[in-house]
């Protein structure tokens, strides 16, 4: 399978849903409204757009009649300056185990090296050891911190004057 990474188009919003679905079971949970994909795109338009990421299979080998079959992985980035972070890797089914998830944390990891990011960090949930196995692979190692969060209530954007 030949693929190409590229930056994510709008017109590649439904693929991405349709993939996060099959690959984070997590979304389809009712009892975690706050997980919405949709909004989570949008939310990634409007900070660092340029670091979400799609792997794409190559249009030679694409199924014609099926465009949104063309979209086989994402990753998103982000630098705050200090860190960078990564999250929503994820890989389709079909296409695992092909080096795809490895191309894609990789080139997530150039475009933050070249934002002078000194440090990537991300999160995985305790219950999933192949992705834990996956990011040991990488070369990704636990750190002897504890991972704290507090759920912010949602506020609209200050317009920019
Ligand atoms: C994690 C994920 C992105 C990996 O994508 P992938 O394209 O299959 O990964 P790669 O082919 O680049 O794998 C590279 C190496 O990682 C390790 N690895 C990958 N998947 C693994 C698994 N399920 N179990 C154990 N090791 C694994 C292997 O060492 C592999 O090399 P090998 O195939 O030569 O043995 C994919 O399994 C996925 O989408 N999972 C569901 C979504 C998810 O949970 N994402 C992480 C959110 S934090």
């Amino acid at each position: 399978m030949s693929i190409s990474i590229r930056t994510f188009a709008v017109a590649d919003t439904d693929a991405v849903l349709a993939l996060w679905l099959d690959a984070f079971p997590e979304y389809r949970d009712a009892g975690r409204p706050h997980r919405d994909p949709r909004l989570s795109i949008a939310n990634k338009l409007g900070t660092q757009p340029e670091l979400f990421f799609v792997a794409v299979r190559d249009e030679s080998n694409a199924d014609d009649d099926d465009e949104s079959g063309a979209v086989v992985g994402t990753v998103m980035a982000g630098y705050d300056g200090h860190r960078g972070w990564l999250y929503s890797l994820a890989v389709a089914q079909d296409a695992r185990r092909l080096g795809i998830g490895t191309r894609l944390v990789h080139h997530a990891e150039s475009a933050l090296a070249a934002r002078g990011c000194p440090k990537l960090n991300l999160q995985v949930l305790s219950s999933k050891p192949d992705v834990l196995a996956f990011y040991d692979a990488l070369g990704y190692r636990a750190d002897a911190v504890v991972s704290l969060g507090k759920r912010l209530s949602m506020q609209e954007p200050e317009a920019s004057a």
